[in-house]
């Protein structure tokens, strides 16, 4: 997540059994990127089983992306996610040192041509999802993809508890994908002011709108009152632009992401502490199943 997942949340991920993630742009400079995986291959050095992830963005405007890959073949993350483009420019490279490609979906358009590119996998960012969300039901979206793709499937969108991640599962997904429940963890990068908002806002304190990125994404209501959104800024579309993500204008640093399931995350727990909640929950339904 933008501004929120750096090597501690990773490694702490995997040590609490989870798959860690991040995305790569988060490094602001290139050889802070260098050091994070660092951080992240030493550790999670002694975890066994480990795997993380690290998301690129694969848009033609991103100017790091060449020396990102790079750095992908060296590092070798076990799944690296693709975002905001098409994933045909990293599969050959990663699927060269054996890691395997997901790409981040929205769209039956976005899903086929990935599966057409040669993805090992896709994540189906669903309704109600934090950051930048999808429209697609996941009961709808996951059928759909199934039709013509029969590789690893992934769901996002509003999972917040263990029993959501079984939901999806029986849904017909391999993985689930979890954002929002998360970001008040202390590993996380994110300030107090945000854990404090994400703490105390329910389902009904989340707006999607297009007005910020130009690109349909939730946010907490209360931090784009503050930073000036009103009404009618809010309904009109603002404009897409991942040249300088870490620039002047930076909307993801005053305007805080969530989902729909931020109502779940009623204090800042550690990973290991919200992973062990999802553990039980999810085989509390499994029990009820
Ligand atoms: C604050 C925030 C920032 C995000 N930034 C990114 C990002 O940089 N790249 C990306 O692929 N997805 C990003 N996402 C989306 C997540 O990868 C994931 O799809 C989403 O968190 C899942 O929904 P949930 O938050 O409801 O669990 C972000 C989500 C949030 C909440």
């Amino acid at each position: 997540m933008f501004l929120v997942s750096g090597p501690q949340f990773v490694v702490q991920a995997c040590r609490s059994g989870l798959m860690g993630s991040f995305p790569t742009q988060n490094a602001r400079a290139f050889d802070d990127l260098v050091k994070w995986l660092d951080e992240i291959r030493n550790g999670v050095a002694d975890v066994p089983g480990a795997t993380w992830a690290a998301s690129m963005i694969v848009h033609p405007s991103y100017d790091r992306f060449e020396s990102e890959l790079e750095l992908m073949k060296d590092y070798k993350p076990d799944v690296v996610v693709t975002a905001l483009g098409s994933p045909k420019r990293v599969i050959d490279e990663i699927h060269g040192y054996g890691g395997k490609v997901f790409a981040d979906v929205m769209s039956i358009e976005h899903a086929r041509k990935a599966a057409e590119a040669g993805v090992d996998g896709l994540v189906l960012v669903c309704h109600g999802a934090g950051g930048h969300t999808g429209k697609l039901s996941p009961f709808a979206f996951v059928d759909e993809v199934r039709r013509f793709f029969d590789g690893t499937l992934v769901v996002g969108g509003a999972i917040s508890t263990g029993r959501g991640v079984r939901a999806v599962e029986i849904l017909g997904a391999d993985l689930a994908y979890m954002g929002t429940r998360f970001i008040a963890c202390p590993e996380s990068l994110v300030n107090d002011r945000y854990r404090d908002m994400l703490v105390r806002a329910r389902i009904t304190d989340v707006t999607a709108t297009a007005a910020v990125t130009g690109v349909l994404c939730s946010w907490l209501t209360e931090s784009l009152s503050d930073a000036g959104f009103d009404e009618e800024t809010l309904s009109t579309q603002g404009k897409v632009d991942f040249s300088d993500v870490h620039g002047e204008n930076k909307p993801w640093k005053d305007i805080f992401g969530a989902g729909q399931g931020v109502g779940q995350v009623d204090r800042a727990a550690s990973m290991a502490v919200v992973a062990d909640q999802v553990v039980a929950e999810y085989h509390a339904a499994l029990g009820r199943g």
